[in-house]
């Protein structure tokens, strides 16, 4: 779709939320590049900065930054007022929370910030722009949650419970806003290479094993990926390589829910839980 086509399916100002790294910044790159205008949010506002300048430079459109914790007091209205004369018509919602160790060694704190960032951010972000979009008959909502969020996982209980909130809060939303002009996708995200996140939770063995599986990619060719499958009009986009990697573990995973292989849902979780075997544990 040219940069005219986009911007009248979808409008002129798109709000990334967690835009300072990897995809997110990836998502105000490319919509930059589609003539959108982007309004970015994550904490570090020196990388913000650094991205925006760029976009204005290269894409000649608006680039706002907004540095916003969004798990501090007040900070989702904070944000909604700073965005009130905006008409965004396009929400990326990517920034999250991931902590893994056992369940009983994360503290309550923790697991509450996780179902903040990761359901009731989201939730929150989508009854607010979402219900305009839909009054005003067109827009776009992209949500990211992890491909593998169908099984369960050791050391990360909380964190693929959100993120199956996000994958079936964003189908269900996908069902009800198509009828309403506005098209929903949730990315089902694998390993984003350069992540700090995946960095800190893999060693670079893993990260080697893991690309060798065809399960990491560069945040570029994901975002790529992602913004094909939702002109496509998606309900889920699973960014792949041409040989389908992704969606082959996908099917097995879906399969051994049918089947009930509890061997399988044991032995995904015993693989998984070694490849994550970076520094990141948390209390
Ligand atoms: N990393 C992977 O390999 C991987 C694998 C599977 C799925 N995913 C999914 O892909 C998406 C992006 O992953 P990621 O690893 O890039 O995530 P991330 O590093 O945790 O954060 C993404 C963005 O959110 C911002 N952010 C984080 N906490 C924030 C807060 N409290 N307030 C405001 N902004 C905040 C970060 O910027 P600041 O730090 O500047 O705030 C960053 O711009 C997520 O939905 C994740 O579940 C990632």
């Amino acid at each position: 779709m040219n940069t005219e086509s986009y911007v009248n399916r979808y409008g002129s100002n798109a709000l990334i939320i967690g835009a300072s790294v990897t995809i997110g910044e990836q998502f105000c790159r490319q919509l930059a590049a589609k003539g959108m205008n982007v309004y970015m949010v994550a904490r570090n506002e020196g990388s913000l900065t650094k991205i925006a300048d760029e976009i204005r430079e290269t894409y000649r459109v608006e680039a706002h930054v907004i540095a916003l914790d969004l798990l501090s007091y007040g900070a989702i209205d904070q944000l909604f007022e700073l965005t009130s004369d905006v008409d965004i018509s396009y929400l990326v919602v990517n920034a999250n929370l991931h902590k893994i160790n056992d369940f009983n060694l994360l503290s309550t704190q923790t697991k509450l910030d996780m179902v903040q960032m990761n359901i009731t951010m989201p939730t929150l972000l989508c009854d607010h722009y979402g219900k305009k979009m839909t009054e005003a008959g067109k827009g776009g909502i992209i949500m990211t949650s992890a491909m593998n969020y169908l099984m369960g996982l050791e050391k990360d209980a909380v964190f693929q419970g959100t993120k199956a909130y996000v994958a079936l809060f964003a189908e269900s939303l996908w069902l009800e806003y198509r009828k309403q002009g506005v098209d929903v996708s949730v990315a089902l995200i694998n390993g984003i290479e350069g992540s700090p996140s995946y960095h800190a939770k893999t060693s670079s063995a893993s990260r080697m094993v893991l690309k060798g599986m065809g399960i990491s990619m560069v945040p570029e060719k994901i975002v790529e990926k992602c913004l094909i499958g939702f002109e496509k009009q998606r309900p889920f986009i699973l960014p792949d390589y041409k040989l389908p990697f992704g969606r082959t573990m996908y099917t097995f995973m879906a399969l051994s829910k049918i089947l009930r292989f509890k061997w399988y849902a044991r032995m995904f979780s015993a693989i998984t839980v070694r490849l994550l075997n970076g520094s990141d544990l948390t209390k």
